[in-house]
């Protein structure tokens, strides 16, 4: 059978509409590759797609509904041919202490990115393994190391993805299929904006935050190269990750790190830059 080459797949992107997931789109066709955007947000969606031109379409997808995600599959294989690459990439945030936030919207951020990323998982593993190849790729996040105030059921979700997605990677080893997990740091995507309004996030504002482009080239380099899992920066990330491991050391850091928070993004609000999101493909 001929090989397909390394920079034409068929890349499925959920969440696709805005943020990291427009930002992957656009770096995979820019690459050569072809995509479908997926998002449950229909309108938004299909304007992305149509700015990334002929290599790109649009499916409108709930990740929560499992049978929409069946027929994004077989949308993107009547489009394109059978997908090579699914981005588990949709995810949501409702910010807050969790006393504070009903459980109507815990249950939301658990059914987006938890269920809505295990139901994907489970709809491409029969597919592609029938197909003789594929690669999943799940965007994640810090937060699945560590327990931060103001994260406690987005964190979670992202903890057990982590755990979902290894464990699956671990039981189809002796298979055809690849497994990557990223965990970007603070992006300035509307969802970092809706963090920026509220005060109880203010541990996304330590640390220096990236774009979407930057998240965006490092997923698509790992079409290519396939690593099990990327932290970044790689350092920081490192540390952050065996931090994550020790409550203690956080019980310690926390006070600190809230306080640099705090101070960044008074600062950010103080210039005006209330307004973090960059429309891909607009000025940088
Ligand atoms: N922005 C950050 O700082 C950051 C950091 C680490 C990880 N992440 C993760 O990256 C991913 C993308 O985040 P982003 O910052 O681009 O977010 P965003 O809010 O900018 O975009 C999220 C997209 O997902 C879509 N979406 C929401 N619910 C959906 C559903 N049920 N089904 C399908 N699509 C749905 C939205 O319509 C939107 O287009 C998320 O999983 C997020 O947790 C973000």
């Amino acid at each position: 059978m001929r090989r397909k080459p390394e920079t034409d797949r068929v890349v499925l992107v959920t969440g696709a509409a805005t943020g990291i997931g427009a930002a992957i789109a656009e770096a995979a066709i820019t690459r050569g590759h072809r995509v479908l955007l997926t998002d449950i947000d229909a309108d938004a969606v299909q304007e992305t797609a149509r700015r990334l031109g002929t290599r790109a379409a649009a499916f409108r997808l709930d990740v929560r509904d499992a049978a929409s995600w069946a027929k994004a599959f077989d949308t993107a294989e009547a489009t394109f041919g059978p997908v090579d690459v699914l981005v588990n990439n949709a995810g949501i945030i409702h910010t807050g202490h969790a006393r504070d936030l009903s459980l109507q919207q815990h249950r939301d951020i658990v059914e987006v990115n938890l269920l809505g990323t295990m139901t994907g998982i489970h709809t491409a593993l029969p597919r592609m393994t029938a197909q003789g190849r594929g690669h999943l790729i799940t965007i994640c996040s810090m937060t699945s190391f560590l327990a931060l105030p103001g994260y406690a059921t987005y964190g979670g979700t992202k903890h057990a993805i982590r755990a979902f997605h290894h464990a699956v990677a671990l039981e189809e080893r002796h298979g055809p299929l690849h497994f990557t997990i990223l965990h970007p740091p603070s992006t300035r995507t509307k969802m970092l904006e809706q963090e920026l309004a509220d005060p109880t996030s203010v541990t996304a504002f330590s640390e220096k935050s990236t774009s979407p482009e930057h998240v965006a080239r490092i997923v698509v380099d790992a079409i290519t190269t396939k690593p099990v899992e990327i932290v970044f920066p790689p350092l920081a990330g490192r540390v952050q990750r065996i931090a994550g491991a020790l409550p203690q050391i956080i019980r310690w850091l926390i006070p600190t790190v809230e306080a640099a928070g705090k101070r960044k993004r008074q600062q950010l609000i103080d210039s005006g830059k209330t307004h973090l999101f960059t429309v891909p493909g607009g000025p940088k």
